[in-house]
């Protein structure tokens, strides 16, 4: 087995504040991880941190072969292996769903446009909106809108993907389809690594979850775990969110 990503003994400060105090983690090729853990535990700085949006101050992130804590990293390719997904989804209003996804491949890969649009079709397909290809964002539901963004990150043929709460902002009747995508993602292989609150999705897709606890990794297990937690930190963190 060989880790596509891997962090080791990652430390991150903002200021006199370590916000990751040692953070170690190995994800295998076609593993999807969950990330848990209250507000301010440091999940979307880790995530952050193994593409790059951070930079770290001691310890290792190796992602894809690019070693990201070295300073001399091309960022640039390392950013072509990892697609990223945040809560909000950042679509151009003035572009349809199609012109929005083809963008990265025919600005930053130089593909032409028919080439683009193929893969812009491909993506769309995954996520279940190959009819929306002319819609504009405004005319999608916010559930759609997260799925038109997944799809963007797909087309780029990312080697992992990178997912930050992209269900938070959404109704919860949005949440479930865009997790269904996530779950459909993880089964055809894709390498993710999921901040998520959606407790059923880490317990279900996951392969591993990872607690996180005040900037540290501090229990890692399956689906089982959370029914079976084995500190008092992850027990209390299980009690306030059922
Ligand atoms: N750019 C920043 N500058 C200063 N402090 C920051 C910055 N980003 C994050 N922090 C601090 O780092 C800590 C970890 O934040 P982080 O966003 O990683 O937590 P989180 O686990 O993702 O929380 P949440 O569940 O609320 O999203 C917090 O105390 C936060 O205030
Ligand atoms: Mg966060």
């Amino acid at each position: 087995m060989s880790a596509v990503i891997e962090l080791k003994d990652v430390h991150k400060s903002f200021g006199q504040v370590e916000v990751l105090k040692g953070v170690s983690l190995a994800v295998e090729r076609g593993e999807a991880i969950a990330v848990i853990g209250r507000s301010g535990s440091g999940k979307s700085t880790a995530l952050r941190c193994v593409n790059r949006l951070e930079t770290i101050q001691s310890g290792e992130i190796n992602v894809c072969g690019h070693p990201v804590h070295d300073p001399k990293l091309d960022v640039r390719k390392l950013r072509l292996d990892v697609g990223i997904v945040f809560q909000s989804y950042n679509l151009f209003p003035h572009l349809t769903v199609e012109e929005n996804i083809m963008l990265a491949p025919v600005t930053v890969k130089k593909l032409r446009k028919a080439e683009a649009r193929a893969l812009a079709a491909q993506a769309l397909a995954r996520v279940g909106l190959a009819e929306k290809a002319q819609s504009y964002p405004e005319q999608l539901s916010g559930g759609q809108q997260q799925r038109v963004a997944i799809a963007r990150s797909l087309a780029m043929q990312p080697q992992v993907m990178l997912f930050d709460e992209v269900t938070s902002a959404l109704d919860p009747e949005l949440t479930g389809e865009v997790l269904r995508v996530m779950e459909d993602l993880a089964k055809g292989g894709m390498t993710m690594l999921v901040v998520t609150h959606e407790m059923g999705f880490a317990r279900k897709v996951a392969d591993r979850i990872v607690y996180m606890h005040q900037g540290r990794v501090w229990e890692v297990g399956d689906g089982s775990m959370l029914a079976n937690p084995q500190t008092p930190e992850l027990r209390a963190f299980m009690a306030h969110d059922l």
